[in-house]
């Protein structure tokens, strides 16, 4: 247990081998997983938990630091923050969680915690620890509808449990304000923030109306100087986009990259940044977060069977459901014998709608019609900007 300041502490531990979130999110760096303490004069309590596979890590500390919780408080119900809480229940049977509704009726359904354990909150409540006030702000969809945050008043630390965080470990609790962690955040915010963009922009907005002098995420380091994560969630969450195109590709016979290669240097040639992935080789991150400020994707797939290469359908869904603030799309690709390469991805965008700028289709190795078709298609994504 370290001290952040008088009557404050920090519980968490780092997970350095997780190489893998949520069976979908690479962690190059693991994670950590944020719990704090808040000592009043007369109450205690933690301020979101720990996940499972460090619980006796986790009550070993807890112990060792002599702490008996009177208050959990559970920002958000993921098991990530929440796993050790039948235990902690066990061995402090008197202690009362406090939460969003909805994060109750989450506890009750993925840990069974039964109810009369539970006081769900309303926006704005207090909860006094004698010398230590925690407000509870409601803050749903940053990134699950039972999310909120607790403001420490009289220290103005603000818990903002996922919100701001990142996959972020190093033994330094505050953060290094570096590029490295830059990166890291940006990473975390394509791939779980990204998607509740216009809810980020909304509470981000409430963040800075309070000011904090403290932001102590629950993944990654804490910020002692919150304008570093603050400006960067200005810049991923505002509408402005790039000049810049994401192309994710994949080619079974090398038709299909020459296509991607030339609508490439001429889209460079005219200064956009152009970012190709071959997806089989790209991680979903770095997809995610070339896609935080792209203006559009172009599809480059080749035909397998009777459709698009299943790669390029899956980094479709995954655009689908990042919901990135790209304002267009095209496909271009190569196919043997038949079949149609663009009606499984053009299916793909139920959940958000770029402008579907057509297709350059070949059929084998591309040919002049096929490059004029690129150059019309390359002055099609240039009219956008
Ligand atoms: Fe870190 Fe949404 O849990």
């Amino acid at each position: 247990m370290k001290e952040i300041s008088k009557g404050v502490y920090y519980l968490g531990l780092h997970d350095y081998d997780r190489k893998i979130f949520d069976q979908l999110v690479p962690l190059p760096q693991g994670t950590t997983y944020n719990s704090y303490l808040v000592r009043g004069s007369e109450k205690c309590a933690l301020v979101d938990t720990m996940y499972v596979k460090f619980s006796s890590a986790y009550i070993d500390m807890i112990k060792a630091a002599n702490v008996c919780p009177d208050y959990i408080v559970c920002n958000h119900a993921e098991p990530d923050h929440t796993g050790v809480l039948p235990q902690l229940l066990s061995l402090f049977p008197n202690a009362k969680i406090f939460c969003s509704p909805k994060c109750s009726e989450n506890l009750q359904n993925m840990l069974h915690i039964p109810a009369d354990k539970i006081e769900a909150v309303k926006d704005g409540d207090e909860l006094n620890l004698g010398g230590k006030t925690l407000k509870f702000i409601l803050a749903p969809w940053v990134h699950w509808p039972d999310t909120m945050f607790t403001h420490l008043l009289e220290d103005n630390y603000l818990f903002t449990c996922d919100f701001l965080g990142a996959h972020y470990t190093r033994n330094e609790l505050w953060a290094d304000c570096s590029s490295e962690l830059a990166e890291s955040a940006k990473r975390y915010y394509a791939e779980i923030m990204m998607p509740f963009r216009s809810f980020c922009a909304k509470y981000l907005a409430r963040v800075r109306e309070i000011a904090p002098k403290v932001v102590l995420p629950s993944h990654g380091p804490v910020y002692d100087n919150p304008e570093f994560i603050l400006n960067l969630y200005d810049s991923w969450t505002s509408p402005s986009v790039a000049r810049k195109v994401v192309v994710p590709y994949v080619s079974m016979y090398d038709n299909s990259r020459i296509m991607v290669d030339y609508l490439a240097a001429k889209l460079r040639d005219a200064g956009v940044n152009v970012v190709a992935a071959d997806l089989m080789e790209a991680d979903e991150g770095e997809l995610a977060m070339e896609l935080v400020d792209a203006a559009g994707i172009v599809f480059g797939t080749s035909m397998v069977l009777t459709g698009p290469h299943p790669k390029s359908v899956y980094a479709a869904y995954l655009a689908n459901i990042l919901r990135p603030k790209a304002k267009f799309y095209a496909i271009v690709g190569s196919y043997g014998w038949g079949g149609n390469l663009s009606a499984p991805i053009d299916n793909m965008f139920t959940l958000f709608k770029p402008k579907n700028l057509g297709a350059a289709i070949a059929k084998g190795k591309p040919s002049a019609s096929d490059f004029a078709a690129l150059d019309s298609l390359c002055s099609a994504i240039l009219a956008e900007f």
